[in-house]
């Protein structure tokens, strides 16, 4: 039985988007449910707040030792986009893999010509992704000290930005379309799928996912845990000597052209005094 209440229509306030309720503050408090890690309450609440807080909901100083780790979304999709101009690679349709609420996909949309489609194996984190689309924005709960937070939010004009769509779908198992997409992204996700080489390898195996001379990024902060993966499937598992970093480009460097390569920083924020900090090693590919 889902826990988590998301308003439907009816209960949506009149206000426009920043009244759309999309999670509850007592949702927070409640003892965990004992959903997968992704539907849960706070697990949408914290990603909620990475994809589309503003610095000041994410921090409540402006000094604050993390603030480098604001902006990750953004930073990511951009990142993108600097590979599409230094490539003239030209992105009409983009995919987000494991786009979780939705915000990597909304800040692509910014700039993809066309359209982009977000696919994630959480139903609620995807039926949060299409209100937050729908509406424009809203509302949700963020959990400080011993209560809750509202945090409101509203997003770009949407006649400015290229049509979005989301999935529930398995990153592992795309259906892709004919064509390819010109861009995939795939953030944060190749350590928590069963077999992230055979995730990866749907990318250069068929062209109904990633076009030839299409983009791929590779974002992970290769932080391994037998709970997702077996520790046999580990990037780097089979050669001690070797780094996750060094065996992705490894098994792509056949098919692929590395055409950027960065660090970039993010953080969860669990309350004002604890966050979850993280720095994913991004590389950016060009399919051959
Ligand atoms: C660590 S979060 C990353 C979210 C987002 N991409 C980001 O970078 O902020 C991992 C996401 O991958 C999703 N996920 C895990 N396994 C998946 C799979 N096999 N197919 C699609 N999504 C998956 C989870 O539901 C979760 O939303």
């Amino acid at each position: 039985m889902p826990t988590t209440t998301i308003t439907t229509d009816e209960t949506a306030s009149t206000d426009g988007a920043l009244g759309h309720i999309l999670l509850h503050g007592d949702e927070l408090l409640r003892a965990e449910s004992p959903d997968p890690q992704y539907d849960r309450p706070r697990e949408l609440s914290r990603y909620l707040l990475m994809h589309y807080g503003s610095f000041e909901d994410t921090f409540e100083r402006p000094d604050h030792p993390l603030a480098g780790a604001y902006g990750y979304a953004h930073r990511l999709s951009e990142a993108l986009r600097a590979a599409a101009e230094l490539t003239g690679c030209r992105v009409r349709d983009a995919l987000d893999v494991g786009c979780n609420v939705g915000g990597v996909s909304h800040e692509l949309a910014r700039w993809v010509e066309d359209s982009v489609v977000g696919v994630d194996l959480s139903p609620r984190a995807v039926e949060v992704a299409r209100r937050v689309t729908d509406a424009g924005g809203g509302s949700f709960s963020v959990v400080r000290g011993a209560g809750t937070r509202t945090v409101r939010f509203r997003l770009p004009d949407r006649r400015e930005r290229a049509e979005l769509r989301f999935e529930t779908g398995d990153g592992e198992a795309l259906a892709g379309r004919p064509g390819g997409y010109d861009a995939v992204l795939v953030s944060n996700i190749l350590d928590r799928v069963a077999d992230p080489a055979a995730c990866l390898a749907q990318f250069h195996d068929s062209e109904r996912i990633l076009r030839a001379g299409g983009l791929l990024v590779i974002a992970c902060p290769w932080s391994w845990y037998p709970e997702y993966t077996d520790p046999a499937a580990w990037f780097g598992a089979d050669r001690p000597d070797h780094s996750s970093e060094h065996a992705l480009k490894a098994a792509l460097r056949d098919r692929f052209t590395l055409v950027a390569e960065s660090e970039q920083a993010g953080v969860l924020c669990q309350n004002p005094r604890e966050y979850d900090y993280f720095e994913s090693h991004v590389t950016i590919w060009q399919h051959r």
